[in-house]
């Protein structure tokens, strides 16, 4: 009785065998499982048969239920890691290396943030460092430090959009000047780019939001041989190595003397064109010697300290740089226009 129990459990083994070893998808070798191990399965069934084998067959036929069993199990799921293994290699051999490869969209930067971080690399190289202050400034800061009188017509509020508590969009990067000074004694030597606010109608070269970078330094025996070379210097590592320089004689209330600095035209190299309105020129920065008057606001002695400012539009540069006509363009977030730079 055992022994035909027996070669039944091997003849099933070796059937189970077989159909796993052939099974090409999972459902197959689930069915085989049903048929073998499910709760009406073969084994179970061999497993109620126990009790009618004779006491001193069991133990033998014991050890060939379990091997048997074991062995099943094993067929099982050996043919599942197959199935796999197999589906791994399909996959593998239907990746098609000839597909275009997919495109992250990288952000770039913008003409203005690029034109800043340029200008602040070059000012960097002569040992400047770079101060921030905020946007939202007292008229102190903004005009009066700097010694620009009550009259001033760029304190008129048809020029400057004050706040109801007094304070205002700052219409410079100026304050800036003040704001260090105050903090820190000298030698000082700051540049500082940023946003200013000015109540400007918007058209192909004014908006009422855009960028300046202010520069300013403070030693013993500052003259405008400093300034010159200072800006020489700037104008050829951001324009080119050919790049020449000149001072018109200007007025700011916190520079004396006070110049304008003209950049020879990049596009015509001064011969002369639309960019430069044929002059050869383009007006970049208004600089000169710190106001007397600004150092004691800021309680420096004038009589031991001397230095130069200057400051300079951003967007004016980008437009320049870029060959934009109209800077409105800068701020319409418009990715077909961002795209290009
Ligand atoms: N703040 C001036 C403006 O907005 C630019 C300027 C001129 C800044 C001369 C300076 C300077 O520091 O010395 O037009």
């Amino acid at each position: 009785m055992s022994n035909e129990l027996i070669d039944k459990l091997n003849s099933k083994i070796e059937y189970a065998e077989k159909a796993l070893n052939a099974a090409t998808c999972d459902a197959e070798i689930e069915n085989m499982r049903v048929e073998m191990i499910g709760r009406n399965g073969f084994i179970p069934a061999i497993s109620a048969e126990m009790k009618n084998i004779p006491p001193q067959d069991k133990p033998e036929f014991g050890k060939a239920f379990n091997v048997a069993k074991n062995k099943i199990e094993a067929l099982l799921e050996e043919a599942k890691e197959r199935l796999k293994a197999q589906d791994r290699k399909k996959s593998e051999k239907f990746f098609d290396v000839t597909l275009p490869g997919r495109k992250w969209a990288l952000g770039g930067k913008h003409p203005v943030s690029k034109v800043i971080d340029d200008c602040v690399a070059i000012f960097r190289r002569m040992g400047f460092i770079v101060a921030e202050g905020p946007e939202v400034e007292t008229v102190y800061h903004n005009f009066d430090a700097l010694n620009t009188p009550s009259d001033h017509p760029s304190r008129d509020p048809q020029d400057t959009f004050y706040f109801g508590d007094g304070r205002l969009l700052r219409t410079q990067t100026s304050t800036v000047q003040i704001r260090y000074m105050e903090k820190n004694e000298p030698p000082v030597r700051i540049i500082s780019p940023g946003r200013c606010f000015r109540r400007d109608t918007p058209d192909a070269t004014h908006s009422m939001n855009f960028h300046q970078i202010e520069g300013l330094y403070i030693d013993k025996n500052v003259s405008m041989a400093d300034l010159k070379s200072t800006l020489l210097y700037f104008g050829r590592e951001l324009m080119g190595e050919d790049t020449q320089i000149r001072m018109r004689p200007h007025f700011f209330p916190f520079t004396e003397p006070s110049v304008e600095c003209d950049f020879s035209c990049i596009m015509c190299e001064g011969k002369g064109c639309r960019v430069c309105k044929y002059s050869g020129w383009l007006e970049i920065a208004g600089a000169g010697m710190v106001n007397p008057n600004v150092l004691k606001n800021v309680g420096y002695d004038p009589e031991k300290w001397s230095g130069y400012a200057f400051g300079m539009g951003i967007e004016r540069i980008a437009m320049i740089r870029y060959r934009i006509n109209d800077i409105r363009f800068l701020y319409e977030n418009d990715m077909r226009f961002l795209e290009q730079f």
